[in-house]
């Protein structure tokens, strides 16, 4: 059971690759980028790894909202046109690059902040290692970051719907999700592991899936986690799944006994352990999965730029020089 879905994963990202490797414009988001758009802050200057640092990302709502000086640009370089649709007449053929967005002159990112450090809100904006990669592509694209924050769950409709541009959420590739969305490149690594009060019986997975066991697991709604306990705990008749909105509230009703342990990804476990006593985390992993940002089936020119923008943060280092900020190598 396990190694089927690994399978699956592996086979999931290598399609990711595969779509990443045939999609080359190269560089399709530099000139873009270009257009005098005073108003992507974070953004802008966001190929750099020092330039967002947490405290004053300016990528929440609050900020990105209202300062509207991108008139006309529709992330192409000739955002001076005051035409907004970019239609312009002529015989000039568009540029390989243009593409449009939810909100013209915005990438849209939905997320669940709730999940540290890839996003969590501090000081009422929305920071952390996803808030920063966005903006970095943002500013490559020329466009200012929007970043509306939803249940988890939400997302991929959101995404669907053509609601947000870019769901960027610590979101692993599924096959499943692969049906509804397109996934960029996979930018990080994450495990599921498993939170139990310190002096639990469970000691390891094998634990939870030996013959006979019968638990009570908390996880984050329609996450991964959620639904891997329940095909390998629920379904197999060896305990029951308890989902919450929140991870920290699986977490705080496993501090009260509510649930015997939690199933989530390894760095917000952490994170959720460090806020919370008497709880560790089991030195066995679960599963290994890979994040990628879901984009919309039906926005190709996007998925395009945003996708190639990400290659770029990946190979010039700027992605890890944002993680290597939130996540310290133990
Ligand atoms: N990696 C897991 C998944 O894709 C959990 C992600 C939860 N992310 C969040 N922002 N709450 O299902």
């Amino acid at each position: 059971m396990k190694m089927k879905k690994l399978t699956a994963l592996l086979l999931a990202s290598l399609t990711a690759l595969a779509m990443t490797a045939c999609g080359g414009t190269p560089a399709a988001g530099d000139n873009a980028g270009s257009a005098d758009n005073s108003s992507a802050e974070s953004g802008a200057e966001g190929s750099s790894a020092e330039d967002s640092s947490p405290e004053d990302n300016d990528s929440s709502e609050e900020s990105a909202a209202g300062e509207g000086s991108s008139e006309g640009n529709d992330g192409s370089a000739e955002g001076e046109g005051t035409e907004a649709s970019g239609e312009a007449e002529g015989s000039e053929a568009p540029p390989a690059e243009s593409f449009t967005t939810a909100v013209e002159g915005k990438l849209t990112m939905a997320t669940n902040a709730a999940f540290p450090p890839y996003e969590y809100v501090e000081g009422g904006q929305i920071a952390g290692i996803d808030a920063e990669i966005a903006a970095a592509i943002a500013g490559k694209l020329g466009l200012e970051l929007q970043i509306d924050d939803m249940e988890f769950d939400s997302i991929t409709e959101a995404v669907k719907g053509g609601k947000a541009d870019i769901g960027l959420a610590g979101m692993t590739i599924t096959p499943d999700r692969q049906e509804e969305v397109d996934f960029t490149v996979s930018y990080a690594t994450g495990v599921q592991v498993i939170i139990v009060k310190e002096d639990s019986a469970i000691t390891s997975v094998d634990d939870l899936l030996a013959e006979g066991a019968n638990h009570v697991v908390g996880v984050q709604r329609n996450t991964t986690g959620h639904l891997y306990t329940t095909d390998d705990i629920e379904k197999a008749g060896l305990g029951t799944i308890d989902p919450y909105s929140k991870g920290a509230e699986a977490v705080q009703a496993l501090k009260t006994g509510k649930v015997d342990c939690v199933v989530i990804d390894n760095e917000p476990a952490k994170a959720f352990v460090n806020e919370v006593e008497g709880l560790k985390i089991l030195d066995t992993e679960y599963i290994t999965e890979d994040y990628a940002a879901a984009m919309s089936k039906s926005n190709p020119a996007l998925y395009e730029a945003v996708n190639a923008a990400l290659e770029e943060l990946i190979a010039d280092g700027t992605v890890q020089g944002i993680i290597d900020k939130y996540i310290t190598a133990e």
